[in-house]
């Protein structure tokens, strides 16, 4: 695990193994330019023509490592291409988000102990104040970072790579940026935490083990936490959640995590969570190859767990509750069946068309719960809905579906700065008569013939919320197997994190 520090020295002072510069395509220093001149007094008075000769133009992705000696020590110059700065998107701040990554990784790889990085100096380098900044490199390094090695033997005993990573932020050092360091720490770290528990595997991660996390939440930070068995949601007939959780041996768990519980006066935000540790489709069983990987279907639970680990610990002005049903959807004597009708907890009835569509079941009686309990302003749910979603939105974009404008815009917003990123699909009512059904209310899946699978889903989603604004978040395609993303790595991402605790930080402050 790395240290991240900011550095109080000039940045050839720092006495480190490593120096990185960024570098705008064409090889500008985006800082230091002096610096860069320095290299050539120093080391290599030929620099440009090598980098050239390696084929280094500063394109994002780019990165070289020449070795030094300076005062008779051997160093590591380390450049970073960032591409052609285009503020356009954010792409630059993403471009810089995955040049840190790439940085880190070859800190690992190279075994480059303490590194300063030399940071922009003007005054809003990549469309952000400098401790938002700051804030972001630090997020994306710590993500870097991330790896699921729990199970793997050889890795977990050694003692793991250590280093200090010391950001140089200017000759100008009139401000501080512990407060971007500070929750960037908070950020980063949460988001691996979410990632741990969703590349978990659900031999580990039962909805028993998922709620103790919660519950291991609120004891750390003072949240309120309260968790409904199976006893408890049969009174309150939250017959999605049960339908679902019938087939498994393991009990489900409906947990409730509460922010500012106590707290009048200030707006309420739901976070719902899909929490389904395996989905093995149930009655209407998977084929193997689209059951393997389905430990991840907990994803939007996982989210929904990091993000209150971050509220807890930045203390937004808003009272947030976290409503995860956590179930494992397995096939069994005691399994729901196609066919089945169920009623959730607001009263509306469904005809269970396929048993694999079983996120928007437990989320209609979590939505319900929500709305019936809590009355909140807004409520977002986030969930590995659909496989449709991939097909869609593929894995840089979580689908975002929202009859509200304005949540809608923030939540896009967000994503951009963040790079927790988010695309609108169609929220029209043409898809609405997709859901119907003959004999019930309305059926769990889409007809076949209105397509567009992630829409029709959140049609269903939609009969369980009547007063608040809302918006639900399919991350099925972000929330693991992003490609090429170097701070994103294997596995799973944490898609969601960044972008609900962002969200609701800005919630009472934007209004
Ligand atoms: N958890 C899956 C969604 C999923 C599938 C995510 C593949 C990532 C990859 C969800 O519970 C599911 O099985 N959805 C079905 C719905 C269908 C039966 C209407 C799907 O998408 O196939
Ligand atoms: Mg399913
Ligand atoms: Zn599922």
């Amino acid at each position: 695990m790395f240290e991240i520090q900011i550095t109080e020295k000039k940045f050839w002072e720092n006495q480190v193994e490593g120096y990185v510069f960024l570098l705008k395509e064409g090889l500008y220093s985006i800082n230091l330019q002096s610096d860069f001149e320095r290299i050539e007094k120093d080391f290599y008075p030929n620099l440009r023509e090598i980098l050239k000769k390696h084929k280094f133009t500063g394109k994002k992705g780019d990165l070289f490592v020449l070795t030094a000696n300076k005062d008779n020590k051997l160093i590591q110059l380390i450049f970073v291409g960032l591409g052609k700065l285009d503020t356009a998107w954010n792409y630059e701040l993403e471009n810089l988000r995955r040049a840190i990554g790439s940085i880190v990784l070859k800190l690992k790889e190279l075994e480059i102990k303490d590194t300063v990085i030399c940071l922009p100096e003007d005054d809003k380098p990549f469309g952000l104040i400098r401790d938002r900044l700051i804030r972001q490199i630090v997020i994306a390094a710590i993500m870097a970072d991330y790896e699921f090695i729990k199970f793997k033997s050889d890795k977990i005993n050694e003692a793991g790579f250590t280093g200090k990573l010391l950001l140089y932020v200017g000759a100008k050092q009139e401000q501080t940026f512990a407060i971007g360091l500070q929750e960037g720490i908070v950020i980063g770290n949460a988001t691996n935490f979410t990632r741990n528990l969703a590349d978990l595997p659900a031999n580990y991660l039962t909805p028993k083990a998922l709620a103790q996390e919660a519950k291991n939440l609120a004891d750390e930070y003072d949240l309120e936490c309260k968790v409904l068995e199976k006893k408890d949601a049969e009174k309150l007939s939250m017959g999605g959640f049960l339908a679902v959780s019938s087939g498994s041996d393991n009990e489900p768990q409906f947990v409730v995590l509460e922010y500012n519980s106590d707290k009048k006066d200030i707006p309420t935000i739901a976070l719902v969570g899909k929490g389904v540790t395996f989905d093995s489709g149930g009655i209407s069983l998977k084929p193997s190859d689209y059951m393997t990987g389905m430990k991840f279907d907990m994803s939007g639970a996982a989210a929904v767990y990091g993000a209150m680990k971050i509220i807890a610990q930045l203390k937004p002005n808003v009272h947030v509750v976290a409503i995860t049903p956590l179930v494992e959807n397995m096939p069994s004597g005691k399994a729901c069946r196609q066919d089945d009708i169920i009623r959730f907890l607001n009263g509306k009835t469904a005809e269970i068309k396929n048993t694999d569509a079983e996120g928007r079941l437990i989320l209609a009686d979590a939505l319900s719960y929500a709305e019936k309990f809590y009355n909140p302003e807004v409520i977002i749910d986030i969930a590995t809905l659909t496989g449709a979603c991939l097909y869609a939105l593929g894995h840089f974009f979580t689908g975002l579906m929202t009859r509200n404008d304005d949540i809608g815009t923030k939540l896009q917003a967000v994503g951009l700065v963040t790079g927790d990123r988010v695309w609108p699909l169609p929220m029209d009512e043409d898809f609405k008569d997709a859901i119907k059904s003959e004999v019930a209310d309305i059926a769990n899946t889409g007809a076949a013939n209105y397509k567009a699978g992630t829409i029709t889903a959140s049609w269903f989603l939609k009969n369980f919320v009547e007063k608040s604004k809302w918006a639900h978040l399919d991350i099925a395609g972000t929330a693991d197997g992003v490609p090429g993303v170097s701070y994103i790595g294997k596995g799973a991402s944490g898609a969601g994190v960044r972008l609900l605790s962002e969200f609701v930080l800005n919630y009472n402050k934007s209004k």
